[in-house]
């Protein structure tokens, strides 16, 4: 089984299909997490639309769900469609998602959870099933309800655990305060490994630079960054390449993803959209911003704009 000790984060809205390529430009061998897609939309829904993916090395599709049924249905589903790997979303705190009985609510059913991860490693030997959970929610927040969690989990033989070191407040906070306003506490994390010391598990959460990533990976087998990729990507480029996940130049992963664009029928501003992360904090960004609209009237204009990025990016 394929896995990485770097892991982009699934992101709604954020990690579609362009997103994932252009991270594969950039990174070699760097599990790319899918946005989560539920596990009722992949059964009842076009699936061959929302599982679409050209390449499954190293992508990890997330999905979101509590029926053990509709779970296994999701993961034969997906296994056909060639994923490899599938996430249970335990993370999320969105009170919509809550009402689907999906993400960090159920944290407090952890048999729920154990019981559908069951279901999804039974439908084939090859396909790795983890979980993203956080460190705890709302007052649960203590190490022994993140250990009556995980003993039930990892009960089934799931071998991949990502822990988001914060925990969620179920009501009252939005997602993204979610995100920011709860203490991140690495050493809990850190413990848990040294629990489960044949769990391969990755650190969540706050990761900036890569100072940081080296001494959380002296305790866990992996770090998954979200928010750099899609907000300051030069600086998750500088992270992956001291960890030795850099492909060359970030000029040479963009003649990448211009080759990947020219054999893919549908181009758009929303083929650039996972490069806007690049023009973070440099100079030539606003212009480089208002040219878009314009070239994206013409034929040619997406490879045309990204040629003006590989001209003025600094090196
Ligand atoms: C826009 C956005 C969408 C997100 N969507 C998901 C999601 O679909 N599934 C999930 O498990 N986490 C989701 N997250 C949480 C991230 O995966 C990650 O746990 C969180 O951002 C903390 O990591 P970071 O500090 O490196 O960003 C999302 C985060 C952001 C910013």
């Amino acid at each position: 089984m394929l896995r990485s000790s770097f892991a982009i984060a699934p992101m709604m809205g954020w990690s579609d299909l362009f997103f994932r390529c252009w991270m594969r430009c950039l990174f070699n061998n760097v599990d790319v997490y899918t946005e989560m897609v539920a596990v009722n939309a992949i059964c009842y829904g076009d699936a061959g639309r929302l599982l679409q993916e050209d390449d499954h090395r190293h992508v990890v599709l997330q999905v979101g769900g509590s029926d053990p049924k509709l779970c296994k249905q999701a993961a034969h589903i997906a296994f056909d469609q060639g994923f490899r790997h599938i996430d249970l979303n335990v993370g999320c705190p969105s009170s919509r998602v809550q009402k689907g009985m999906i993400g960090a609510v159920l944290m407090k059913y952890p048999s729920v959870v154990a019981d559908c991860v069951e279901a999804m490693m039974s439908v084939h030997r090859d396909l790795t099933v983890s979980v993203k959970s956080r460190i705890g929610v709302d007052h649960q927040d203590d190490e022994s309800f993140l250990v009556r969690f995980l003993d039930e989990v990892l009960a089934t033989g799931c071998k991949h655990v990502t822990i988001h070191a914060r925990k969620a407040w179920l009501s009252g906070m939005s997602p993204k305060d979610n995100r920011n306003i709860p203490l991140l506490n690495y050493q809990r994390v850190y413990d848990m490994k040294r629990r489960y010391p044949d769990v391969f598990m990755l650190i969540n959460g706050g990761f900036n630079d890569f100072l940081e990533v080296k001494e959380a990976l002296n305790h866990v087998d992996g770090v998954m960054i979200g928010r750099l990729a899609i907000e300051r990507q030069r600086d998750l480029v500088a992270i992956a390449r001291q960890l030795g996940f850099m492909q060359g130049t970030v000029r040479d992963s963009l003649t990448r993803y211009q080759q990947y664009l020219a054999g893919h029928a549908y181009k758009n501003q929303s083929s650039l959209k996972p490069l806007m992360a690049l023009l973070h904090g440099f100079n030539g960004a606003k212009s480089l911003r208002s040219q878009m609209a314009e070239l994206m009237r013409q034929q040619g204009g997406v490879s045309q704009w990204i040629d003006r990025l590989k001209d003025e990016l600094p090196s």
